[in-house]
């Protein structure tokens, strides 16, 4: 894993500020890093607690679902990882769900939104993305994947249009462009932590109650038309409580647990 500085401060603050103010039991930030879910699945390895947290201002290769590349001009966005309870395989699966909650609350914390959420776990806002989550379970000495997984997440803050690549421009928003405010990205990552330990102490291993309800009223897919990466089209018809996307199809409704959904124009469906 390649890094190039550890920052001993950030956002004006030593990083040991923001580890106590935050309540964090361990919190790296660097500079430039390869990809902040390396650090934290190294940091697992090494035996470390659960909520542990890894930031950078850039990263040499981020990852985006898929086998994509997450690209962010330096010090436009917040990138973070943190260390996550995962006590069984049914909590496992509902990670990204609940982690999409996390940043929709912290978003909404920072007074941008109404932030939204497209299955399993980009957040929009105004239709466009604003934020991506990669969830991974690594093997390794001292990392148990029945017990913790890695949630990294990586939020659009001050990018401007012409910031986007022009095939993502389109589709790509940042909180700055969204909310015509200036954001502090350490208070966003503060209530990232909060929202954080609020749902993963302890982590759900069933959507339901008031869970259910923010994930139905944050879906931004429900009664819209969709197509399968399989190419078979229906139209979604909400979250189930393991988590799978349940999408009505000519052939009757369809759980959906694995990948991901493309919204087509309504006219095509
Ligand atoms: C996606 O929408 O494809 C997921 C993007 C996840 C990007 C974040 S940035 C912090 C963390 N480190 C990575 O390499 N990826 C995630």
């Amino acid at each position: 894993m390649s890094t190039d500085g550890l920052l001993a401060h950030w956002e004006g603050e030593p990083v040991q500020v923001w580890e106590r103010l935050w309540g964090v039991p361990r919190l790296e930030v660097y500079r430039t890093i390869s990809s902040t879910n390396d650090r934290v699945r190294e940091l697992a390895e090494e035996g470390a607690p659960s909520f542990t947290a890894v930031l950078a201002e850039e990263q040499s290769a981020g990852r985006g679902r898929s086998g994509r590349s997450w690209h962010a001009p330096r010090e436009s966005s917040l990138l973070v990882s943190f260390l996550l309870p995962s006590p069984d395989e049914n909590a496992r699966a509902l990670t990204p769900l609940v982690v999409g909650i996390v940043v929709a609350r912290a978003v909404e914390d920072v007074g941008v939104g109404p932030a939204t959420l497209k299955w399993p776990n980009d957040v929009w806002l105004v239709g466009r993305k604003v934020a991506g989550i990669l969830c991974e379970a690594g093997w390794g000495a001292g990392f148990d994947p029945s017990r913790q997984v890695v949630a990294g997440i990586g939020i659009n803050v001050r990018q401007r249009e012409e910031d986007f690549p022009p095939v993502l421009r389109d589709g790509a928003i940042s909180l700055e462009m969204a909310g015509q405010t200036s954001v502090r990205r350490a208070e966003l990552a503060g209530r990232l932590v909060t929202r954080t330990r609020e749902l993963f102490s302890p982590a759900p291993s069933r959507l339901e109650g008031e869970l259910a309800g923010e994930i139905r009223s944050r879906d931004a897919l429900r009664g819209r038309p969709v197509v399968l990466e399989n190419g078979v089209r229906g139209r979604a018809a909400g979250v189930a409580p393991d988590g799978a996307l349940v999408v009505e199809t000519v052939a009757g409704p369809r759980r959906v647990t694995a990948g991901s959904v493309r919204v087509t124009d309504p006219r095509e469906s």
